[in-house]
C-alpha cells in the first residue's frame, strides 16, 4: 500500500485493516504518535489526515491511503524549524509527563489551520484530547500565543 506521510511517498506491506497507528509505530518506526486508550477516546494517537486531526488507533490503514498524512514528525517545516505551535508550547512550558502532547499539538495545529483566531469556546470544543497531567489551561494559553505568532508570520510574509 502506498501512503503519503509528511509529504513523502512510503510503501508498506501490511493488512488493510491494520490500524494506522501501528503502521506508523511498528512498521515505520515513527514513534512520535502515541498509544493511549486504543478506543478513540484520548487523542494521543492523533495525526492530520487531509488537514483534519484524526485518531489512528482504530483507523484501518486503508482509510488513509490516497490522503495526506501529517504526523508530529512532520509538524516543523523542515525538521529543524519549530512551528508556531511548538514554539508557543515551549513558551508556556505546556508538557508535564509529555505523553499526550504530540496528539495535543496535532489537534492544535489542525484547529489553527481551520480557525486562525479561536475563542476559549472554540478551543474547548476542538481540543477533546485527554491529558492525565491536567495541562488544559496551558494548552489553551499556548494556542492563543500560537495564533498570535502565526498572525505575525503571515503579515510579515504578505509585506515581503
Ligand atoms: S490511543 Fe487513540 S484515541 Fe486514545
Ligand atoms: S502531559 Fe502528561 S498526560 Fe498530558
Amino acid at each position: 500500500m502506498e501512503l503519503n506521510i509528511n509529504g513523502k511517498t512510503v510503501n508498506v506491506d501490511v493488512e488493510e485493516t491494520m490500524p494506522l497507528l501501528w503502521v506508523l509505530r511498528d512498521e515505520l518506526n515513527m514513534t512520535g504518535t502515541k498509544y493511549g486508550c486504543g478506543v478513540s477516546a484520548c487523542g494521543a494517537c492523533s495525526v492530520m489526515l487531509d488537514g483534519v486531526a484524526t485518531r489512528t488507533c482504530i483507523l484501518p490503514v486503508a482509510a488513509a491511503a490516497g490522503k495526506s498524512i501529517k504526523t508530529i514528525e512532520g509538524v516543523s517545516s523542515d525538521g529543524s524549524q519549530l512551528s508556531a505551535v511548538q514554539r508557543a508550547w515551549i513558551e508556556h512550558q505546556v508538557p508535564q509527563c509529555g505523553y499526550c502532547q504530540s496528539g495535543m499539538i496535532i489537534a492544535a495545529e489542525a484547529l489553527l489551520d481551520q480557525n486562525p483566531d479561536p475563542s476559549d469556546e472554540d478551543i474547548e470544543k476542538a481540543m477533546t484530547n485527554i491529558c492525565r497531567c491536567g495541562t488544559y489551561q496551558r494548552v489553551r494559553a499556548a494556542i492563543k500565543s500560537a495564533a498570535k505568532l502565526r498572525a505575525g508570520e503571515n503579515s510579515l510574509l504578505s509585506s515581503l
